[in-house]
């Protein structure tokens, strides 16, 4: 069984990476997405907020779970038995931090491979850093993001408003 981990903050998961994960779930038998749980990066999701919205957008992908994890990543493949990482590239801005991180994993743990997964041109914009900051100001991100992640945007856009109001 060839298990694959798909990393990453999630904060929020957008339609590209719904888009890397259908590709990534085709090329291996098992996909984990593991969500960080990162104490010094200050998220707009709560980490029970952002798995509950990956459950739902990733609901369709039968060959998908998804988990939390903290500390090393490479502690986290050791446990899941994983052969590799997957990371979605999207532009050459994405490749020197993506080559960075995969050379240091490389160094940690040098029999798994990070296999990077370029998404549709359609999602090669989306960010989830650009998804948060358009929905502040009021931007519709309907395209971008699953439902669930554009009922939550907005529910947290009413709440912004309210406050300053
Ligand atoms: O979605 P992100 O924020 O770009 O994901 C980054 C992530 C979570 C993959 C990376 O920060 C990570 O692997 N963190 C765990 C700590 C670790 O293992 N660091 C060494 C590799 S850089």
């Amino acid at each position: 069984m060839r298990v694959a981990v798909y990393p990453g903050s999630f904060d929020p998961i957008t339609n590209g990476h719904i888009d890397v994960l259908e590709r990534s779930s085709k090329i291996f038998d098992r996909i984990i997405i593991a969500v960080v749980h990162n104490v010094t990066k200050k998220a707009m999701f709560t980490l029970d907020e952002r798995v509950d919205m990956i459950r739902q957008s990733a609901a369709h992908i039968p060959n998908v779970e998804i988990s939390c994890f903290s500390g090393l990543l490479a502690n986290y493949l050791i446990e899941k038995q994983a052969c590799a990482i997957i990371r979605g590239l999207r532009t050459v801005t994405d490749f020197e931090y993506e080559m960075h991180m995969a050379m240091i994993n490389r160094e940690i743990i040098p029999e798994i491979d990070t296999i990077f997964v370029t998404s549709d041109k359609n999602y090669i914009f989306i960010s989830s850093s650009g998804v948060k900051e358009a929905s502040m100001v009021g931007a519709n991100v309907a395209n971008l993001v699953p439902p669930v992640v554009n009922q939550a945007l907005k529910q947290k856009y009413q709440a912004s408003i309210s406050l300053t109001t």
